[in-house]
């Protein structure tokens, strides 16, 4: 093999897949960018960044200059050595048929002997379905899985450090996909197949019931009127042994929520205790539409931020968006002041307007995220009535 790639990324204009073909483009490959997505292949590769990423748009740039290549049609992988896979998956049926009708795609295009790597986030059953695959075992394709470890938003810092770990079937297979790793400077972890299914899935459900324990004892708090902030102060104090406790508040997004349902359908359990988080979540909200009736005098609100996370425009997964239907469901108007999204009306149905539009509309505010812009706002906001669903 060559020490430059041709390499596809099927999904590649993702959130995982751009970064990715980014990333591989600048290391000395040469990547094909390949989705269905025609709007974003279209500004990605006039250099728009189609979402946002820390240092997105001068990584696209330089990937660009460097000759990184659009595609809308499957067949392009004819001529690559390496294929990748970062299409979305769930455990849902809709997105379990779109990935294994893509991978029948892939694997009627994809050359003899070439190597195909998944790095959606999948379960074991899905690696077997590839590898029983006719077409797959005559063409005598390698198979890896090698999940995407880096939280949204960092993928430009985080692609360049975090250890690959490679799934596959046997040692000859991992010193050929490990050599591409190293290629682009990577650490590379050998482990079989379900070894990376489980480290993959393991990890972000160990972080969402992590993020959601805190939630329970915030949600047992207030069923008991009492004020966890305070707790949480007390128990905190110049105490190390809770130094690293995380704050409360929803925990949403692309992954943890659905990486949590994957696990618990994967490895089934009797008195599964991770299930329950995937309610919590969900109570630790409605304590927060309580405060508002309790709290607000009126039926307005401005609600700050609604997108899943600080600093994000991703809508995927919400909680301050399932927040905001909440309060809707509860007869409340809510204003949703979002930083990261362009004013006017969204494809999710809601108004994003500028605080300065409807300040005066009322003294009722709920911060929703933890926008870095927010921090500016609260000389404007005295005398307003406030509640925090992050604390
Ligand atoms: N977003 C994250 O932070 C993150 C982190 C780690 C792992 N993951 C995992 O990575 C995978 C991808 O997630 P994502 O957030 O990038 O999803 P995404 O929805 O942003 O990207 C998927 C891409 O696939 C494209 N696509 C859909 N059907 C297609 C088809 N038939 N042919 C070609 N392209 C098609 C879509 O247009 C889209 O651009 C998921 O399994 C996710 O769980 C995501």
């Amino acid at each position: 093999m060559s020490s430059k790639l041709n390499i596809s990324v099927i999904g590649g204009a993702g959130h995982i897949g751009l970064p990715l073909s980014c990333f591989f483009q600048i290391k000395g490959h040469q990547v094909n960018v390949i989705d269905k997505n025609l709007t974003a292949l279209e500004k990605a590769s006039k250099g728009t960044p189609p979402f946002y990423e820390k240092n997105f748009k001068e990584n696209l740039q330089s990937a660009n200059n460097l000759g990184l290549n659009y595609k809308s049609d499957i067949e392009t992988i004819k001529d690559s050595n390496i294929v990748f896979i970062t299409l979305g998956t769930s455990s849902e049926d809709v997105d379990i048929e779109l990935f294994d009708n893509v991978l029948e795609e892939v694997i009627s295009n994809i050359s003899k002997e070439s190597i195909l790597i998944l790095r959606s986030t999948i379960t074991h059953e899905t690696i077997l379905k590839v590898k029983n695959n006719s077409i797959f075992m005559e063409k005598k394709l390698l198979l890896a899985y090698c999940p995407e470890r880096i939280a949204e938003g960092f993928a430009f810092e985080e692609l360049e450090k975090i250890p690959q770990i490679i799934g596959v079937k046997n040692s000859n297979d991992f010193e050929i996909v490990s050599k591409f790793f190293i290629s682009c400077g990577l650490e590379t972890i050998h482990t079989t197949f379900e070894e990376a299914v489980f480290t993959k899935l393991f990890s972000n459900t160990y972080r969402y019931a992590e993020f959601s324990l805190i939630n329970e004892f915030s949600n047992i708090a207030k069923k008991h009127n009492i004020d966890f902030d305070k707790i949480k102060h007390f128990s905190t104090y110049k105490y190390d042994r809770l130094s690293k406790l995380p704050k409360t508040g929803y925990v949403g997004g692309p992954c943890l929520p659905k990486d949590t349902k994957t696990f618990t359908h994967s490895y089934p359990v009797i008195d599964d205790i991770l299930s329950k988080f995937l309610r919590t979540n969900d109570q630790f909200l409605d304590g927060i539409v309580n405060d508002c009736i309790n709290k607000f005098t009126t039926k307005n609100i401005i609600q700050f931020g609604i997108t899943f996370k600080e600093n994000s425009d991703d809508l995927r997964s919400s909680g301050a968006f399932k927040l905001y239907e909440k309060l809707i469901e509860n007869n409340f108007d809510v204003y949703v002041v979002e930083p990261n999204l362009a004013i006017g009306i969204s494809d999710y149905g809601f108004e994003n307007y500028r605080f300065e539009d409807i300040k005066q509309i009322t003294d009722n505010i709920i911060f929703a995220v933890d926008h870095n812009e927010f921090k500016l706002y609260p000389t404007d906001l005295n005398n307003k009535s406030i509640i925090y669903a992050h604390s």
